[in-house]
């Protein structure tokens, strides 16, 4: 593969916020994990256990998290940033505005807001979710290596027309998910990744986000 190509699957995966209802083959995402789990890990630990339902399980478990989301309470295993100040809360900003116009959803419309949130939790309707785990005594590097392995999965899925969306909120309901799948206590749950084909027409799915110069990031020295 180019460089070329490579830029151009990079350019082309985005966050999908509304999926069609048909499932991908189980082969194409045996694929996707296979091709996700090469990215590298420190000493190789390859920290990445992933739960991952299909079918009627995603169904069940859309509800139940649903469920949770209206009358649980968060509390994620890894805490959520403290604060976005700055450049960050710019980018926030503008990414948050952006789906926000989307989709209709006016400067002020504090439900319509809510509204849009809370289909985190039906994870866009997709037909599968991927939960992402990783054993807490490995930390924020254990995290740090899971990221690559998400970043890795979205591609890999980008490459077969499959569409994805990690997901943070899905998280924030960890003593849930550790019930609801049996995942032990001594592992960190980091994130969801729902994933399937787009809804190409969904207004969610109908804008892009940017990205910062390399001289805005990159500190030159020599
Ligand atoms: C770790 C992680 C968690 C995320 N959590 C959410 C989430 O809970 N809900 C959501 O709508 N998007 C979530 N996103 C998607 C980001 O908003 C998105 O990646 C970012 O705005 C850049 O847009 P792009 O993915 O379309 O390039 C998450 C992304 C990452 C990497």
């Amino acid at each position: 593969m180019t460089l070329t190509e490579l830029e151009a699957l990079l350019s082309a995966r985005h966050s999908c916020r509304a999926f069609r209802a048909d499932p991908v083959p189980r082969a194409d995402i045996e694929r996707i994990v296979a091709a996700a789990c090469r990215v590298p890990s420190w000493c190789n630990a390859q920290p990445w256990q992933v739960t991952l339902t299909s079918g009627a399980e995603t169904d069940a478990f859309r509800t139940a998290l649903m469920n949770e989301a209206m009358t649980g309470k968060p509390g994620p295993d890894l805490a959520f940033p403290s604060g976005y100040s700055g450049v960050y809360q710019d980018r926030r900003r503008t990414c948050g505005w952006a789906l926000y116009e989307a989709v209709g959803v006016e400067k002020g419309d504090r439900a319509g807001s809510a509204e849009q949130m809370m289909k985190n939790f039906s994870l866009f309707d997709a037909p599968h979710c991927a939960i992402i785990s990783s054993p807490a005594e490995l930390g924020g590097y254990g995290a740090m290596d899971c990221g690559g392995f998400v970043a890795a999965f979205t591609l890999a899925a980008q490459a077969l027309g499959v569409a994805t969306i990690p997901q943070a909120a899905v998280a924030s309901y960890a003593p849930f998910l550790h019930r609801y799948f049996d995942i032990p206590e001594d592992r960190l749950i980091l994130c969801a990744i729902s994933f399937g084909y787009a809804d190409t027409e969904h207004p969610a799915n109908s804008f892009r986000t940017e990205r910062a110069a390399v001289d805005e990031i990159v500190d030159w020295r020599g």
